[in-house]
């Protein structure tokens, strides 16, 4: 909600952009200057997921993305694998039981053939209930990597082309996002890294083309609502001309 007092960066909540997307970085630097395994920074990132996705809803975005989980991430120790893969279920569970009560919509991007049958399930369940009615969307990147689902459309699209479905002159742009995993989803209007890193790691490659993109130093657990409205003000001073003048 609002603050009570108008601070420099509180952005006008009558223009919010429609998608925000996050890079939640810096859980285990967090964990680190804790002295506390990196498991906990997970746990405490988790939390701070909660909050802010709680907080979109409220302020009334449209679409909240989250990377939860790159292609890359299975290079991490076994137990740390473990440890996120445990959250994901852990909050999957909670989203299950209460997204018909708050009116959230879950959908999950990225190749959840690798998953656990009790993740996949969850997974699953989740896009399910989604599908029955229409609010405030968050979606979770779990196993995704921007370039893997570049690959995964263009081999859906030659499968179609294959099967006469459809034809390699008439694709477009447009045409081409629906081969994507965040096919009906409109491209991420702002996207936030945390933890002073200056880079987007495979992240919505395809959909990240007129994103403006927004970083600050604060590790994603101790990530806060005022930085949100920070970083939604600073989105909002932008002038976004998409290639014209
Ligand atoms: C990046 O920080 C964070 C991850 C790879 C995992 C993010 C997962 C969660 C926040 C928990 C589960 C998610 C949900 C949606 C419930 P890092 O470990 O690379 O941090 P570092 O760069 O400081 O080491």
């Amino acid at each position: 909600m609002p603050f009570k007092k108008k601070a420099p960066e509180e952005p006008d909540f009558q223009n919010l952009p429609r998608h925000v997307a996050i890079i939640m970085d810096g859980n285990g630097r967090w964990a680190k200057a804790h002295g506390l395994p990196r498991k906990a920074g997970h746990a405490a990132g988790a939390e701070t997921f909660r909050t802010i996705a709680t907080y979109c809803k409220d302020i009334g975005l449209e679409y909240l993305t989250v990377y939860a989980f790159s292609t890359e991430n299975w290079k991490r120790p076994a137990d740390e694998v473990q440890a996120i893969m445990d959250l994901l279920k852990k909050y999957l569970r909670e989203a299950i039981e209460k997204m018909e009560r708050d009116r959230i919509k879950m959908r999950l991007f990225g190749d959840l053939s690798v998953l656990d049958e009790e993740l996949l399930a969850l997974c699953r369940e989740t896009e399910e209930i989604s599908e029955r009615y229409e609010g405030f969307q968050v979606n979770i990147c779990l196993n995704y990597g921007g370039r893997d689902e570049i690959l995964h459309a263009c081999k859906s699209f030659a499968e179609d082309c294959l099967s006469g479905k459809a034809v390699p002159s008439e694709l477009t742009e447009s045409g081409f996002s629906d081969y994507l995993y965040s096919a009906g989803v409109p491209d991420p209007d702002l996207i936030i890294r945390p933890s002073g890193e200056l880079r987007l790691s495979n992240f919505l490659l395809w959909q990240s083309a007129y994103s403006e993109l927004y970083f600050t130093d604060v590790l994603w657990p101790d990530f806060s609502k005022e930085e949100l409205c920070r970083a939604i003000a600073a989105y909002q001073h932008r002038s976004r001309r998409y290639g014209g003048v």
